[in-house]
């Protein structure tokens, strides 16, 4: 019924599930309200996500709603044990996770969840959709639909969609608002950099540190990295988002440019191969290189593979590879994100948000069912902004409200000079 690293392990998972949960109110609203109302009663989720301890939070509300939950872990790197020990020993709720895991083992634990045939998966990266629609298609007929993470997995069910093969509706909780404007860009600024410093144990001041990709997740990283007195330089392919990044006061140039100056490279693009050999060629001695986007081609890594004359391991999760002219250079936690295998991940309190889009997104297919289209599908936006509105109020912030003359004001063209 599960497959975890050590059921010993529990009572560590337990307390930092606790911690966590303390920092995610609108969640902990939406559990609520969900043990009374039972929404998802009698519906089998199966989710595959990073498994920390704002997830086991999500799984715990969704329980709470009567949603039979089970996990396996969207990355083989960010399992933390102690966590899915917890969710199996203290709530009864499978797991299929285990830190470190091969890709065998990985896809292994995808099926083991889509064994238990769910009515709604919950994807962070989209492995589980794309296994149902290469390899387990008998069990489309039962599912509801889906909901989406990730940027990365927004982009691949597009693509699904676009193809006319998507079998059944998809809630990108990756659009709202707020999920990209917070976890994105505050969750990944923060916890990306926590996790560089805690791999490397580095001096961020006076650093020079190239983020790759001026999106939601790189303008965070740049901003808190330029915070800690690093001179900042942004790559971007697309003209506005490097306008953008040069206004908000960053260099902008070419990686080719870039890799010769850089003293730490970020990459989250979301994009392949963005650090290719051409770039590493010119690296100097040193380089320490990470990768914040989601899946673990944004540095060719087989570069490394094929050039390396010399591999070491320097600690815990820097790996050297020293190259025929002496040069060396530094990859953080395998190109792997960075943020979840050498730190915590994303703050709760940012996972808040995301976490409440995920429960209310799962209630609203059970809700919507047999009426959606084969799409993929924003979360309402009225749904949103009450996740921003308990937010808010769980932080103590009121707001001013648009009065009658405002709103008419607003909704009209009569008036103007
Ligand atoms: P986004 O779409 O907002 O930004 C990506 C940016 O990268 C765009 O501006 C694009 O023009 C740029 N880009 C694409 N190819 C490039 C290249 N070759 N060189 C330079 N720039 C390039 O996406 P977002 O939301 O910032 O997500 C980026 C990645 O991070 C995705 O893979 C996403 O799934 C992942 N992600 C990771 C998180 C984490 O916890 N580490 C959290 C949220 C998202």
């Amino acid at each position: 019924m599960s497959d975890i690293k050590d059921r010993a392990l529990s009572s560590a998972g337990r307390e930092k599930i606790d911690w966590a949960g303390s920092f995610m109110p609108v969640l902990a609203k939406v559990r609520d309200r969900f043990q009374k109302e039972r929404p998802l009663h009698g519906i089998r989720i199966g989710a595959c996500l990073h498994i920390t301890t704002e997830t086991a939070n999500l799984a715990i509300a969704i329980k709470a709603g009567g949603g039979e939950i089970s996990l396996c872990a969207s990355n083989p790197l960010s399992t933390k044990d102690d966590v899915a020990a917890s969710l199996v020993v203290d709530f009864e709720i499978p797991v299929y996770a285990v830190e470190g895991e091969d890709r065998d083992l990985y896809y292994r634990h995808i099926y083991q969840v889509l064994d238990t045939k769910p009515h709604i998966t919950i994807d962070d990266g989209a492995d589980l959709v794309s296994t149902v629609h290469t390899q387990r298609t008998e069990l489309i007929p039962e599912i509801i639909g889906g909901t989406e993470e990730t940027t990365t997995g927004v982009i691949r069910l597009r693509a699904l969609a676009r193809s006319g093969e998507l079998a059944y509706p998809i809630i990108a909780v990756n659009d709202s608002q707020t999920k990209y404007l917070f976890d994105n860009r505050y969750g990944t600024g923060q916890s990306t950099i926590d996790g560089i410093l805690r791999a490397t144990n580095l001096l961020l001041a006076g650093t020079v540190v190239v983020v790759a990709g001026y999106g939601w997740c790189g303008r965070g990283i740049a901003m808190r990295a330029e915070g800690m007195g690093a001179e900042v330089i942004v790559t971007e392919t697309n003209p506005v988002r490097a306008l953008e990044a040069r206004m908000d006061g960053h260099r902008v140039m070419s990686m080719m440019d870039a890799a010769k100056v850089g003293e730490v490279f970020v990459t989250a693009t979301g994009d392949v191969g963005v650090i290719r050999a051409e770039h590493i060629d010119v690296m100097r001695d040193g380089a320490i290189l990470c990768n914040a986007g989601h899946f673990d081609v944004e540095i060719d890594k087989s570069v490394f593979a094929g050039r390396a004359v010399k591999r070491r391991r320097l600690r815990e999760m820097v790996e050297e590879f020293e190259f025929m002219d002496g040069r060396r250079i530094r990859l953080l936690s395998e190109g792997r994100l960075v943020n979840l295998s050498c730190a915590e991940g994303h703050p709760p309190s940012v996972m808040d948000m995301s976490f409440a889009n995920q429960a209310l997104a799962s209630e609203y297919l059970v809700k919507k069912r047999g009426e959606l289209e084969r799409k993929v599908y924003s979360i309402p936006e009225e749904m949103d902004v009450e996740i921003a509105r308990m937010k808010l109020e769980t932080l103590g912030i009121s707001i001013d409200e648009l009065t009658e003359e405002q709103k008419k004001y607003l909704s009209s063209w009569e008036l103007g000079t």
